[in-house]
């Protein structure tokens, strides 16, 4: 059975990175198979957080998903807290993983900086709650953007050192699904930078929330270099703003870089911007308008998290129960 499990940080600023890079591929991946997508709060008291806007930006993860097209009838929407299957697996896998493989970790690296001593425990052994809401749910693929390939590599090999200890194909590996023509969504003001929750400028994304004016003039202060645009992708090697918004355009049109190159070719900046900004606004203009009706409701809201709570536990606690056993923990 292929089984689908992927999560969204509930850290406020949802911008077109995330969407590009998870949840449009979400939406369409509803089709073919069983999905989980939950709002992953536990993740997001890795960094300092203020409790009313934590609980929030849950809903407002949840009323994006909604928005997007995350279809409740067939998917489970939940918030991680809810499940307590989470918390306690990470426990019992942290128990199998070797520091070795976290101090690899680039991400913690990065958020930790310089201070590494002050930085939580919480935020060093992240990964191990990330694999741990795989495995709880033994599914077999992950659609993510780029940014979570090494956090999903190490959930590959927490799950394949428990099947060798135990000799058994407890855990399926899971399959990272990494796909669209946007799969890292540059910094608006610096190509080299990912668009990110935390840039400080507020320019350097598209949220899901901007309206049109805003989406407007974020794209026409974009960065971009004084040539016209390229022909082909080995031109883009050296022009990594220019790259980016080719990129972001490809994954909206929802057409390859190269078809994209052979109609733009040639033209200036002030062009491309208009026609670019035209299409940002008609994708995400709509979901955001329907974001602020479903966030009028917020007792609906919470009715789709309780109601797929109840199935995520479900699923989850059985599993548990077979890993402590596996384990040789004697249930009670
Ligand atoms: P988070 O909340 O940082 O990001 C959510 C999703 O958005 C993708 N993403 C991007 N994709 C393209 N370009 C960008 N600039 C960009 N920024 C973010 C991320 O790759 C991610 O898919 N640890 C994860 C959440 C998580 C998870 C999981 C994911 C927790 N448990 C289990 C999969 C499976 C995170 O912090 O994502």
């Amino acid at each position: 059975m292929n089984r689908i499990f992927s999560g969204v940080q509930p850290t406020g600023n949802l911008h077109l990175g995330n969407y590009l890079g998870a949840i449009k591929n979400w939406v369409s991946l509803q089709k073919d198979f069983e999905c989980i997508f939950c709002i992953v709060d536990l993740h997001a008291i890795t960094i300092k957080q203020n409790p009313k806007e934590l609980e929030n930006n849950t809903l407002e993860v949840t009323a994006a998903y909604l928005a997007s097209g995350i279809d409740p009838e067939k998917t489970l929407i939940f918030n991680q807290n809810s499940v307590s299957a989470h918390s306690e697996l990470t426990w019992l896998l942290s128990c199998f993983t070797p520091l070795g493989w976290l101090n690899r970790m680039t991400q913690f690296k990065e958020k930790a900086g310089k201070k590494k001593d002050n930085a939580v425990l919480g935020l060093y052994s992240y990964p191990v709650l990330m694999a741990s809401d795989i495995l709880a749910y033994k599914a077999t693929h992950v659609p993510v953007g780029e940014d979570q390939k090494q956090h999903l590599e190490l959930a590959r090999d927490i799950a394949g050192s428990f099947n060798k200890i135990y000799n058994k194909e407890f855990f399926p590996i899971p399959e990272p699904q990494i796909f669209g023509e946007a799969t890292r969504v540059m910094s608006l003001r610096d190509g080299k930078n990912k668009m990110s929750k935390s840039d400080d400028s507020d320019y350097s994304r598209i949220n899901i929330t901007d309206n049109k004016d805003l989406i407007n003039l974020k794209i026409q202060k974009a960065k971009t270099d004084p040539y016209p645009l390229p022909s082909k992708k080995e031109e883009l090697e050296n022009r990594p703003e220019v790259n980016n918004l080719l990129g972001i355009y490809s994954a909206l049109k929802e057409e390859k870089l190269d078809k994209i190159l052979n109609e733009m070719a040639g033209k200036e900046f002030s062009e491309f911007k208009k026609i670019l900004a035209e299409l940002v606004i008609s994708k995400i203009e709509p979901i955001s308008k329907k974001m602020n009706d479903l966030l009028k409701n917020k007792d609906y809201l919470k009715k789709i998290l309780k109601d797929g709570k109840e199935k995520a536990d479900d699923i989850s606690s059985k599993n548990l129960l077979e890993i402590k056993k596996t384990i040789g923990l004697l249930i009670i």
